[in-house]
């Protein structure tokens, strides 16, 4: 594939921030910097457009919640075509920690991430999505 050299104009105290930035973030040069800011928002527009994701959910929960337990696994069963794998950690000696790989649309990965954080006794949830970047270069 052919590389496109193009130029860019900015204010010169945006791009020393920038300068700045990718320096913290370990970037040896801007073009691979802005290469990546790139494929963020490429990755961004297809998940918006519900394109086939791949979904990490994390989970905190309470281990004395009763119930809880059971209704995850019941609800892990119900999407067992979307989930792919889970992973259980005991956190302490109250609470837990699961983390759930899900593939699918990314609009009914974030039904099922909604549905897993709603439960009572799920004290934080976070959902991280990225395409499977077949249309990455
Ligand atoms: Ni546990």
């Amino acid at each position: 594939m052919a590389l496109i050299r193009f130029g860019i104009s900015l204010d010169e105290s945006l791009l020393r921030q920038f300068d700045a930035l990718i320096e913290r973030k370990g970037y040896t040069n801007r073009s691979e910097a802005i290469r990546d800011l790139i494929r963020d928002a490429l990755v961004e527009d297809e998940l918006s457009a519900g394109a086939e994701a791949i979904g990490v959910i994390t989970i905190v929960y309470s281990h004395e919640t009763r119930e809880l337990a059971d209704t995850l696994n019941d609800l892990q069963h119900e999407y067992h075509k979307e989930i792919i794998s889970a992973l259980h950690v005991h956190l302490s000696a109250h609470k837990c920690l699961e983390v759930i790989l899900v593939k699918g649309k990314s609009n009914d990965i974030k039904t099922i991430f909604d549905r897993l954080r709603g439960l009572r006794g799920v004290v934080h949830g976070d959902l991280s999505m990225t395409t499977t970047g077949e249309a990455l270069q």
